[in-house]
């Protein structure tokens, strides 16, 4: 997509104050996703860097799940869920990690072929935490993370100094 597509998708996305808690600022993309050209050209941005190099695309809960699952039948892949304790039905690895106030624990299923090339996609990266608890549950399985690709970038937030590698398609 030409960077006048992406400016015309950015300015789709809203910013809704004290949403969920006073002080936060929410980044709302349900415009951005409700826009048929803005959706087409953030996904083509979303894999670019990374296309003809990944065998699947793994997504994670929940909003993660909306973009993934476009960049994985765009590439022509599968796609990999990496959900919520509790939500997989078969044997599966998990991570916990912390978040702002507790810990959280994802997981992902434990049957990837070994040396799969994943693509991790999430909508948001904020702490970092939850792509990093994705990094080593994919590693934990036996995959191999060729790519990390996220909508959008909260710098303020410094999860890149954790996460690492990041292609992202907005940075607010
Ligand atoms: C949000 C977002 C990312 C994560 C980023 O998910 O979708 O997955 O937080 O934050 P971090 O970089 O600080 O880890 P949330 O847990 O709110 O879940 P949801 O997608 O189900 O709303």
């Amino acid at each position: 997509p030409t960077t006048e597509a992406l400016d015309r998708a950015e300015a789709l996305i809203t910013t809704i104050p004290d949403y969920p808690q006073e002080g936060v600022l929410f980044r709302d993309i349900t415009p951005l996703l409700a826009d048929p050209r803005a959706l087409a050209d953030v996904i083509a941005a979303l894999s670019e860097p990374f296309d003809g190099q990944f065998d699947v695309v793994a997504g994670i809960e929940a909003r993660g799940f909306i973009l993934a699952g476009a960049v994985a039948i765009a590439a022509g892949v599968g796609l990999v869920p990496i959900r919520k304790a509790g939500k997989l039905p078969r044997p599966a690895a998990s991570v916990a990690f912390s978040l702002e106030y507790g810990e959280a624990v994802i997981e992902i299923h434990d049957d990837i072929a070994p040396g799969t090339r994943v693509l991790l996609v999430d909508d948001v990266l904020a702490t970092g935490g939850t792509l990093c608890a994705a990094h080593e549950l994919v590693a934990a399985v036996g995959g191999e993370v060729v790519g990390t690709a996220v909508l959008m970038e909260l710098e303020a937030l410094g999860g890149r100094a954790i996460v690492g590698d990041v292609h992202t398609v907005f940075t607010a």
